[in-house]
Parts: structure tokens; C-alpha cells; sequence
């Protein structure tokens, strides 16, 4: 099951939701049930007052045979009767006793002369039935019986008190919303610049502004980024340090292998100490590669791929009729030129080298999001492809295949892995595939 959303921010917020909603309902419940206590006891009062009313204008003023005519002709309030009887009222069931008491307090203290007053008082009903009877025995004979109806308590003031508190709730659910986003967006940037610091182990740092652990993180970060690009620095160094040095000694080997006797011998050592300078001379440019930070541009892609591929026509004329290209008149996009250029000159060289022809075809990002979706360069040729197992192979340095090392198509083996690399630091990637026809098929992908 998939109800769980996965970003945090979609998480986090229905959390927080429903615990603000939780609290709120809370608050107000105890609030309601505060304020009906205290209704309720202000209503108890009230039906004390009505009912001692009423008994005070029946008891005090008017003698025996009098009452009924007394009871018929005062105005009683709205929602109050009153009725002469001859037993205790019982239609309705016993108060509670907490409400019986309450009124029969409130009636002791009332100012009725005390040879007058009740001698007995019955509560009938409840103010949760908003319905209560009060039923008095009168000091000589017979009963007084008052009912009040009650009114439903109001528990909100008024609708503006209500009107409040849902406009509190909702501005602390948009702090909650903009808390949280504030507390997402350092990961988001941390993730930004961790996709970055691999393309580029040059990105610019982090800012380590913000709060302690936000700039904590980011320094963290920034340090490691500082310890990896060193790591780099200092291995690219050695690389062109050693490819460097051994360059004297190769040169006096060549020197002394003019002496040899041996006419073939040293035939072949110079041939094997020139294909060892060629090495040097591609790993010291490898070396340069990484070391170089050419700034990225916006270029046309297709342009660059025409030049390419001209370029190749001119260094091998005999395959320019199978230099093809097929795909839209222009594609712009940020890369490095000088760098993107050499890594699909190698592809095509390639193609050419060991397939006779490189049928290029470019495939624009598809769908709504053009703009952060990938483009895809295939470049095809009909040579003999590579079996399965060499092709990840081939991407290391100086591997190059048996078939392809007798040929007298020099190479070092640095043309793939220098391809990829620059095509990563792009964001992109290459990878090789046979054609089910024949031939080898490099399909590169970019940013765009
Ligand atoms: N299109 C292809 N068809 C068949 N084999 C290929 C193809 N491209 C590369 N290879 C094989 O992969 C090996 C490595 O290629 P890579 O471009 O890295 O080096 P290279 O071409 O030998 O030398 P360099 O490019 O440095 O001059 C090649 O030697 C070749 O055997
Ligand atoms: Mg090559």
C-alpha cells in the first residue's frame, strides 16, 4: 500500500494538521464544557429566582381561597407556569441532586420571612431536558408547583468568537506550512549541491548561513567537497607528474636503442617507445582535461555535431559519404564547448576508426518538460560492434581490444573513458550497445 506520500514536506504537514486540529478540538471542547457548567449554574440561579418570585407573591400576599385567582392574574415570565397542588408534582423524573441542591440553597437564602417559608421542595427534570419543575409545600397546606423551561445554553458568545478561532487555526496552519518548508529547503539545496559537487568537483561551496545545524550541515558538506577536489587535484598531479617525468627516460632509451646491432630488434623497441611517448603524451592530456575549468556557454548542438562530423570527413575522406546526421537544425543548451566537443569527436573517431561511418541522429527532449529532460545522441557505425563482456571494459583507461591493437589504427585507450568522464561532469552519460544489425551504437544522453 501506497498511501504514504513520499516528499517530506507532504508528510510532515497532515502530521502537524491533525495534532493543531487535535489540540484545537481539545481546547474548545473543554472550553464548551466549562462554559456550559457555567451557564447551567447561572440557569439554576435563574430558575431559583423565577420560582422564589412566584412563591413570595403566592405565600405572602394573598390568604388561602385567593391564590388561584393571584396565580391566574400576576404575569409570570415567558416560559415559566405555575399551578396550585394538592400532592408534590411527579410527572417528571428527580432532579440530579447536584441541581436540587443549588436551588435549594438559593431558596434558603432568599428573603422570605422564615415562619413562610417552604418546608419542603421537590426538583423535578434537568436542565439538560431544559425543562425543570420546582415544587414547594406551602406552610399551611398544599403545594406550589414551577416550571421553568430552560434555554439551550449558548456556548459560543457569538458567532465572532467562532469566526476567531477558526482564523487561528487556519494562520497556524500556514505557519506550520511555511515552517516546514523553511526546515525542507536546506535538503533541498544540500541535494542540489550534492548532484553539483559530482558533475563538477569545482561547484561552488554551500552558503553556511542560517541556523546552527543548517550551517553546521553545510560547512560539513563544504569540507568534504574541499577534501574530494584535493583528492582529485592530487591525483591528477601525479598522473601528469609521472607521465611528465618519464618522458627523459623514454627519450634516452630511444637514444640508445640507435645502437642497437640488430636491425629488427630495434625496429621494434623504438615502435614500442613511441607507442609508450603517445601514452604519455594522451595521459598528460587527460591530465590537462581534468585540470582545466572551461567555462560552460549556451551552444547549438547541432552545430557542434556538424563541425564534428566535418571534421571527420576531412580526416577521412574516403568515409565522408557515411557521415550522416538526422535530427533537428538547432538545439541549444549549457556545456562546456571545447570539452563537449572532444568527447563526441572520440565517439565519431570511433565510428569512424572501426565501423567505416558514423550515422548520427539527435533526439530532442520529449514531452511537456522539454526543459529538464535529457537529449539523446546516438551515433552509429557497421563495424564489427564489441562483444558483450568488453563493453564496460573499454570505458577504463588504456583498454582497448586485441582486434583492434593489431590494426594500424593507433590508439591509446583513452578515448571512451575521457568521453565519459566529460559527458558526466555534464550530467549526461554515455553508454555503447551492438545493433542488432551489426555495428556498435553510442548512445549519449545531455541536459538540456
Ligand atoms: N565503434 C567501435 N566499434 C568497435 N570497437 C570499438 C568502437 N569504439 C571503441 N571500440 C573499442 O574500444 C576500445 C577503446 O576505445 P577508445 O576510444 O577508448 O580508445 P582507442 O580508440 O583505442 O584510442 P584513442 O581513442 O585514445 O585514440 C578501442 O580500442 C576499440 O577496440
Ligand atoms: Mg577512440
Amino acid at each position: 500500500m501506497k498511501i504514504w506520500p513520499r516528499s517530506l514536506l507532504a508528510r510532515a504537514l497532515p502530521v502537524l494538521l491533525i495534532g493543531l486540529v487535535a489540540a484545537q478540538g481539545g481546547g474548545v471542547y473543554l472550553h464548551m464544557i466549562d462554559r456550559g457548567d457555567l451557564a447551567r449554574l447561572g440557569q439554576a440561579r435563574d430558575v431559583a429566582a423565577r420560582v422564589m418570585a412566584v412563591y413570595r407573591a403566592v405565600v405572602m400576599s394573598a390568604p388561602d381561597g385567593g391564590r388561584v385567582a393571584l396565580l391566574r392574574a400576576i404575569e409570570l415570565p415567558p416560559g415559566t407556569r405555575a399551578a396550585l397542588l394538592e400532592a408534590p408534582p411527579a410527572e417528571m423524573l428527580p432532579a440530579p441532586l447536584s441541581l436540587t441542591r443549588l436551588i435549594q440553597a438559593d431558596l434558603t437564602l432568599s428573603s422570605v420571612p422564615y415562619h413562610l417559608r417552604p418546608h419542603d421542595v421537590v426538583v423535578l427534570g434537568s436542565l439538560y431536558d431544559r425543562l425543570v419543575e420546582v415544587g414547594l409545600a406551602l406552610p399551611d397546606h398544599g403545594w406550589l408547583a414551577v416550571t421553568v423551561r430552560v434555554p439551550a445554553p449558548e456556548l459560543w458568545h457569538s458567532p465572532l468568537d467562532l469566526g476567531l478561532f477558526l482564523g487561528l487555526t487556519a494562520l497556524a496552519a500556514v505557519l506550520f506550512l511555511i515552517v516546514v518548508r523553511r526546515l525542507i529547503a536546506p535538503i533541498t539545496a544540500l541535494t542540489a549541491a550534492a548532484e553539483a559537487l559530482g558533475r563538477d568537483v569545482d561547484a561552488p561551496p554551500l552558503p553556511e548561513a542560517g541556523p546552527r545545524e543548517i550551517a553546521a550541515a553545510a560547512a560539513a558538506f563544504n569540507r568534504m567537497a574541499g577534501r574530494i577536489r584535493r583528492f582529485v587535484q592530487d591525483r591528477t598531479f601525479l598522473l601528469t607528474a609521472i607521465g611528465h617525468d618519464l618522458r627523459t627516460p623514454i627519450t634516452r632509451l630511444k637514444l640508445r636503442a640507435e645502437f642497437l646491432e640488430d636491425d629488427e630488434m630495434r625496429r621494434k623497441i623504438l615502435a614500442d617507445l613511441d607507442e609508450m611517448e603517445a601514452m604519455l603524451a594522451a595521459t598528460l592530456m587527460f591530465g590537462r582535461d581534468a585540470a582545466a575549468s572551461e567555462q560552460a556557454t549556451t551552444l547549438d548542438l547541432v552545430a557542434l555535431i556538424r563541425t564534428v562530423l566535418d571534421e571527420a570527413a576531412d580526416a577521412a575522406p574516403d568515409v565522408a559519404e557515411h557521415l550522416t546526421y538526422a535530427g533537428p537544425e538547432r538545439l541549444l543548451l549549457a556545456a562546456r564547448p571545447l570539452a563537449l566537443k572532444r568527447a563526441l569527436a572520440n565517439l565519431i573517431a570511433n565510428a569512424v576508426k572501426y565501423g567505416d561511418g558514423a550515422a548520427v541522429r539527435l533526439r530532442p527532449p520529449e514531452g511537456r518538460m522539454a526543459a529538464g529532460g535529457m537529449a539523446v545522441i546516438e551515433i552509429e557505425d557497421g563495424g564489427p560492434g564489441v562483444a558483450e563482456a568488453d563493453i564496460e571494459r573499454i570505458f577504463q583507461p588504456f583498454q582497448r581490444l586485441e582486434a583492434s591493437r593489431n590494426r594500424e589504427t593507433g590508439g591509446s585507450g583513452l578515448g571512451l573513458p575521457i568521453a565519459r568522464n566529460i559527458l558526466r561532469a555534464h550530467g549526461g552519460d554515455v553508454t555503447l550497445t551492438n545493433r542488432p544489425s551489426g555495428g556498435l551504437r553510442a548512445t549519449v544522453s545531455l541536459p538540456v
